[in-house]
């Protein structure tokens, strides 16, 4: 019977473009994914965009936009990285769904049913030029125990106490500098202190469904818990739920004014995501979550880890709902020894702009599966280490054993496969009797282990390669029989290895199967042979080496004002004087607008150009070209918005009309410095706005 599973990742805040610990938590899940998917298994992995909360509302406030279209335009540029990295979600949502509203509703009023929400007044800083209530990472001021000044109202980042908003001295509000006020307030809890939540937490936590490590450390919020003020309490404590207007999010029923905590509508955001992606099918959902067999799992970092493991399971089972099977907790991925990434921004190693060295996005996910275990444990992306294993193991071992077979199976048989020798045989069946053990590996989710075993096994491959010598049985006379059996042995190992790493490198393995000229692999696929008599397709280059000078160029900080150049030298920046001088009439002459491309794709019977679709809010959209294909792949660009000339007289092309131009950045001499740049304005800019 094929498993019935139901896979997540945590929802990304919607404040700015993911990072390379998003993709690295992507990448960990759609392994998984695929692996379940290879066993015969049913699989809908679902993700959505986490867009409530406060930071958020403020943030599209300071761009001058609605939340709604602050989320809209997060959303917008997801596609490029998703598509980039492999990642196959069925379906992408947002929080700010009708579903969400609705689940999240309807959740909370089973909790209040069940005689667990609570109501308590308490007192807490208010804005009063903002007119709002403010969250503790918007209060500052000095610290009480070190009196560093400009801390944030939770903890103190100089001698790292932490306390109460309410213990800072001479407090005021990060958004608009006033003193902050207390003010009393109304909040609903829910509560957690319950025995019945108590007793079911314990008991939910502690059955072994979670990695140890992750039970233990939950073990302690049992028996202590940390309270603001650094001080301890015994046990759970009930939990604040509801914020006041100004808020965005989901309006609590029968409490007007109030909304829920952005962390009480997240994690129902994984059940809205999947809820439209069934209805969208014409699928029903109550059924499909009524299953008795259904498993729930979600993937998250460890920073996250007591609302997927006590608040999450609690609103689910209290509420009558299937709480998840279990939660799989990752560490974090820090870059080249780096400091751990910062939430907001990240550091270090921009995934776009990985794609956009043209580097293959299956080194990424061979790298990362490389290193990850299933403990909760952080790892390094390491830019030596990374070119080391994807050269030497994954091209250097793997690839490599297809290359070395298939020229002679096309040359000397017409890529005819012969049966096998006795030895040969041998070497087969020590690689397909792995199976069992790396799906095992697979499935709990100890990739490195997984791989490991993978390499070893191609180690024994070239072994058998190096013994047998096809490059010299294919000299000597006589020798058609054993050349075609090497050979053969290297495509059937080659095939068998491919099953194993399809999981991690499943574009890498659609490559192989069309070479191989057979149909998509799953793990029971190892079970079985080519076989004698079995013809392969032509052998196309699978895989390029990592160059070291495209880890140079992904690392290279942003280009830095030369303050250092000596005063005698003449200075011509991006190579090229600047222009002679123009008034602002002659600049008024150039309308400048932001443009939205809506679609973009290669143009047939040119290298150079892309042709774009910009939106520039005129109710009809422009047909663009731009010499940039060599630098952008249409998916790249789609969503995004940039800047075009929008007066610029309509120039007929050999491909069509171009009508506008869109604006890049480039060095003058393009051979020294060849890249193209295109540009992209803050977020909140709007298709139509005028630049000016
Ligand atoms: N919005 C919440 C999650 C709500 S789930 C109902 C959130 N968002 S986040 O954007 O900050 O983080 C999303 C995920 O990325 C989390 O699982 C987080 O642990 C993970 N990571 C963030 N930085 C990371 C690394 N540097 N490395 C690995 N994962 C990291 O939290
Ligand atoms: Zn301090």
């Amino acid at each position: 019977m094929p498993r019935q599973l139901f896979v997540t990742t945590a929802l990304p805040y919607a404040n700015g473009n993911f990072h390379i610990g998003h993709i690295m938590e992507y990448i960990q899940a759609d392994i998984w994914v695929r692996f379940q998917r290879m066993q015969g298994h049913a699989v809908n992995f679902v993700g959505a965009d986490d867009t409530h909360g406060a930071p958020i509302m403020i943030a599209a406030e300071k761009a001058g936009i609605t939340p709604q279209q602050f989320v809209a335009n997060i959303a917008a540029g997801r596609k490029p990285y998703l598509d980039g990295f492999h990642i196959a979600f069925d379906n992408w949502h947002s929080t700010d769904a009708p579903e969400n509203h609705a689940l999240a509703q309807q959740i909370y009023r089973d909790l209040k049913a069940n005689g667990l929400i609570s109501s308590k007044v308490i007192e807490q800083f208010f804005d009063p030029e903002k007119n709002m209530f403010l969250p503790d990472r918007f209060i500052k001021g000095e610290c009480p125990k070190c009196h560093a000044k400009d801390q944030y109202g939770d903890n103190c980042e100089v001698c790292g106490s932490v306390y109460a908003p309410t213990d800072l001295i001479n407090p005021y509000s990060a958004l608009s500098g006033a003193t902050p006020e207390l003010k009393s307030s109304e909040h609903l809890f829910f509560q957690l202190s319950d025995p019945r939540c108590v007793e079911f937490l314990e008991g939910w936590t502690q059955d072994g469904r979670l990695q140890p490590e992750v039970a233990n450390k939950v073990k302690e919020w049992f028996t202590v818990r940390t309270n603001a003020d650094g001080t301890t309490s015994e046990g759970l404590g009930d939990w604040d739920i509801s914020r006041d207007a100004p808020y965005f999010g989901i309006e609590i029923p029968d409490a007007p004014g109030k909304y829920f905590y952005v962390w009480l509508d997240a994690p129902v955001g994984y059940l809205a995501s999947l809820k439209n992606l069934l209805d969208k099918r014409g699928e029903d959902f109550e059924a499909y979550m009524a299953q008795p067999a259904l498993e729930q799992y979600h993937f998250i970092g460890k920073d996250i880890v007591t609302f997927h493991t006590l608040f999450w399971p609690a609103m689910l089972k209290f509420s009558g709902r299937k709480t998840p099977d279990s939660i799989f907790v990752h560490g974090f991925l820090t870059v080249n020894n780096g400091e751990k990434m910062s939430k907001s921004r990240g550091t270090g190693l921009d995934p776009l702009k990985y794609l956009g060295l043209g580097m293959n996005p299956e080194w990424l996910r061979y790298y990362i599966a490389a290193k990850l275990s299933a403990r909760n444990e952080d790892i390094d992306f390491n830019a030596d280490d990374f070119m080391a294993r994807v050269n030497s193991d994954l091209i250097g071992k793997y690839v490599n054993i297809a290359s070395r077979a298939a020229g002679f199976l096309a040359k000397r048989f017409a890529g005819k496969l012969s049966a096998l020798s006795a030895s040969s045989a041998e070497l087969i069946s020590a690689i397909s009797s792995q199976k069992e053990s790396v799906s095992s590996l697979y499935e709990q989710r100890e990739y490195a282990k997984a791989l490991r075993e993978t390499m070893l096994l191609t180690d024994r491959v070239n072994a058998y390669v190096d013994a047998n010598k096809p490059w010299e049985l294919a000299k000597k006379e006589g020798m058609d029989a054993e050349l075609q059996d090497v050979c053969s042995t290297c495509i059937e190992a080659f095939r068998l290895l491919t099953i194993y790493l399809k999981p991690v490198l499943p574009a890498l393995a659609a490559q192989v199967e069309a070479f191989l000229n057979v149909t998509p692999m799953g793990f029971a696929e190892a079970d079985t042979l080519l076989g004698a008599g079995h013809t392969i397709g032509n052998y196309q280059h699978l895989m390029q080496r990592v160059d070291v000078k495209q880890l140079d160029a992904l690392f290279e900080a942003p280009a830095q004002a030369e303050s250092t150049v000596a005063a005698t030298e003449t200075i011509v920046p991006g190579g090229a004087e600047i222009a002679p001088v123009i008034t602002i009439d002659d600049f008024a002459k150039i309308d400048l607008r932001i443009a939205k491309i809506v679609n973009c794709e290669a143009v047939e019977g040119s290298t150079k150009l892309l042709r774009l679709t910009l939106d520039v809010g005129e109710g009809s959209t422009r047909n663009v070209f731009s010499g940039i294909a060599a630098h952008y792949q249409p998916d790249q660009l789609i969503g995004k918005l940039t800047v075009m000339v929008a007066n610029l007289a309509p120039r007929k092309m050999k491909f069509g009309l171009s009508e506008g131009m869109v604006l890049a950045a480039s060095h003058a001499d393009a051979k020294a410095q060849p890249g193209i740049y295109v540009l992209e304005p803050f977020p909140g800019a709007q298709p139509g706005m005028r630049i000016g």
